[in-house]
């Protein structure tokens, strides 16, 4: 028999190996059986010390008139009911434990439990019968739909986004876009993006991604990389990750869609958008809004969808 032995506290420990349960059952019945055997035994043998005791006893007694109950003196009474005990006591051991003991009793368990069974059956059927329930159909609540994560950003014609922490254009359609996309959702951004807002934004959950851990804010959830950014936003289906340029280099990994306002025009800057390589992603929708005396630039709504 294989015994494993692992160590605890540097001492070896003894592991029991698993007994299959049938097998338990039949060494527990085992066990029983002898023990009531051999109280059948020892109580034989008490039988025949207390019937030679009795004899004895009678034998020394002689002298004296013996007390008689139906003529038969009373160690024969005795003896014989301590004999019917023994006997009743074998029937025990050898009939009633044997034939109707725990696998006996097991047996007529199994079949109530079945007969039971059978019935809830039936009446179910019966009540199906009687009362059919409407067609159901299932319905997709919105948990059930995929999760989908989203960058949002403005980038110039070669992937421009700000200078010294701050935008480098002023285009309030855009802001409106964006407002509207990200009301209600959780926004993943980095701490030097978060820092350039003047407050944060309402209605939206932030979470803030730094290298520090000792930094804190009141207004957001303060996360060291990105999946625990995304674990954080996981009651989300559609958290935004919204910047700045070193965040954008780690979600275009596990990004599905890009929400990208193409700005056209060239501008001087210290921080890009990732280069989408479109072998990954297709662009499925583009919607152009011109320049006018409140957008000095021309841009495009662009939405691209990983493959
Ligand atoms: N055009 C747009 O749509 C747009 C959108 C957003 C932002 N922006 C512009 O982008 C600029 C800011 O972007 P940025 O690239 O300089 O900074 P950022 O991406 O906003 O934040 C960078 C910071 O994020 C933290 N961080 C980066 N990688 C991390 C990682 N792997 N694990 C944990 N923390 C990490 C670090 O914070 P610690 O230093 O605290 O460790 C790092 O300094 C600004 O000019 C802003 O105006 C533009």
């Amino acid at each position: 028999m294989n015994i494993k032995v692992r160590y605890m506290f540097g001492k070896k420990k003894k592991e029991t190996p698993a007994i299959d349960p049938v097998q338990k059952e039949m060494i527990e019945n085992a066990q029983r059986r002898i023990k009531e055997k051999r109280g059948l035994f020892t109580h034989f043998v008490v039988f025949l010390v207390g019937a030679v005791g009795l004899i004895i006893i009678s034998q020394v007694m002689m002298q004296v008139e013996p007390m008689k109950i139906l003529n038969i003196e009373w160690w024969i009474w005795v003896l014989f009911v301590w004999l019917l005990l023994l006997i009743y006591h074998a029937f025990k051991v050898f009939i009633t434990n044997r034939l109707l003991g725990p696998g006996w009793e097991k047996i007529q368990y199994d079949r109530l439990v079945q007969k039971q069974k059978d019935r809830i059956a039936q009446l179910e059927e019966k009540v199906a019968t009687a009362h059919p329930l409407p067609d159901t159909k299932i319905i997709t609540t919105s948990s059930s739909k995929k999760r989908i994560i989203t960058m949002i950003a403005a980038a110039g014609a070669n992937n421009e986004l700000g200078k010294d922490g701050d935008l480098v254009w002023h285009l309030p359609d855009d802001f409106k876009r964006f407002k509207s996309l990200t009301t209600g959702h959780h926004i993943i951004m980095g701490r030097k993006t978060f820092e350039s807002f003047p407050k944060p934004l309402p209605n939206r959950t932030h979470i803030i991604l730094t290298r520090d851990k000792n930094y804190k804010t009141d207004v957001g959830i303060v996360v060291h990389d990105l999946s625990t950014a995304l674990a954080a936003a996981s009651s989300d289906e559609e958290p935004f990750i919204i910047g700045g340029g070193e965040i954008y280099k780690l979600g275009l990994e596990v990004a599905d869609r890009i929400e990208l306002t193409r700005v056209h025009g060239s501008f001087d800057v210290d921080t890009y958008f990732p280069e989408i390589n479109k072998s990954n992603w297709k662009l499925i929708r583009t919607e152009n809004h011109p320049a006018d005396e409140k957008h000095q630039f021309a841009f495009d709504f662009e939405t691209w969808e990983r493959i």
